[in-house]
């Protein structure tokens, strides 16, 4: 039977579970023998392999983080890890090695390619950064963690009558404070790929309480600015009160929504469906609903485009 082997790498995503769980058992649709490498690109280095049957995949669909666990692993930076990880390959006879994870590890899976191994991506972050694919997996569960929060925040800032800037997860994106903003109806969303003027932020906050809004919501991408500091600014110009709430790795973790299950599902099904095709060095990705595979040169290169419409359309419905 041949062999494949799956990791996961950077940081978790809700979903990763589902992918796994999927690359096993279209596997075993095919007579394929699965390993899974624990904790990413350490375990290929240092050889910690399982076997990952049927029945260990059973029970994890709707569970957060990842069952093979992750790392961020710098050594792999050095082209001689890299090719310790492909001597391991060669040593268990593994044929492709699927990998699980956003930018960074898309990246590593590209180098290792240069070296032979034969490579297939799975776009798995919640921050929805990734060229080539409309969306990632755990993007979903984090934009909607998001929304409960704001959900919550909105009561107490209505009691309140105070305005709130909410910090959400991205790093350089600003996909999760859009997609949130815009469902949770924040009054501005502030994202890195956008100059932003204060004055106009505070602007919107004044006229909105002058028409009788007892609370503003504010979202701020990471990746933009300080959260503590803008609320400390906005406070000053306003003479509003202000809160920040920083939501950090609780975006990472909870049970995948079912838009993430049925994704992973469909990207892991496909990812195999490449194997068996012999088509390699790709990342599986989903564009207009639809399932196709992108060159990993390409991912690995490209930049995700920021959606100016739909920012558009939040500030337009948010007076
Ligand atoms: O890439 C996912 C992400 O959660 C980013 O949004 C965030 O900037 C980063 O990872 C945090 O990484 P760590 O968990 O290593 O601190």
């Amino acid at each position: 039977m041949k062999r494949i082997a799956v990791l996961t790498s950077g940081g978790d995503a809700p979903g990763m579970n589902a992918a796994i769980r999927g690359i096993v058992r279209a596997c075993a649709y095919h007579d394929l023998t699965v390993f899974g490498v624990n904790r990413g690109f350490y375990g290929l280095i240092y050889h910690d392999f399982v076997n990952l049957s049927i029945n260990s995949v059973g029970d994890i669909i709707h569970r957060g983080g990842t069952i093979l666990r992750t790392s961020r692993t710098r050594e792999f930076r050095d082209v001689n890890m890299r090719m310790r990880a492909k001597e391991a390959l060669d040593y268990f006879g593994i044929k492709a090695l699927f990998i699980i994870g956003g930018n960074g590890s898309l990246c590593g899976g590209y180098e290792l390619s240069k070296l032979g191994v034969k490579v297939i991506g799975i776009p798995a972050s919640i921050d929805n950064d990734i060229p080539g694919t409309d969306l990632a997996i755990g993007f979903d569960t984090a934009v909607n963690t998001v929304l409960d929060a704001i959900n919550r925040i909105r009561d107490t800032a209505t009691s309140h009558e105070r305005i709130f800037i909410i910090e959400v997860m991205g790093r350089e994106s600003g996909q999760i404070a859009l997609a949130s903003g815009l469902a949770g109806g924040a009054e501005s969303i502030l994202v890195p790929e956008l100059p932003f003027d204060l004055k106009d932020v505070v602007e919107r906050i004044n006229a909105g309480i002058a028409r009788g809004k007892l609370h503003s919501i504010i979202v701020v991408a990471e990746g933009c600015c300080s959260a503590i500091e803008l609320g400390r600014k906005i406070e000053e110009m306003s003479r509003h009160e202000t809160r920040v709430t920083v939501l950090g790795h609780t975006q990472r973790g909870g049970t995948p929504t079912a838009a993430d299950r049925i994704l992973a599902s469909r990207l892991a099904t496909a990812a195999v469906d490449l194997f068996m095709a012999g088509e390699f060095n790709q990342m599986v990705g989903i564009q207009r609903d639809r399932v196709v595979g992108v060159d990993l040169q390409t991912v690995v290169e490209g930049k995700k485009e920021f959606n100016q419409d739909m920012y558009e359309l939040a500030r337009i419905l948010s007076i």
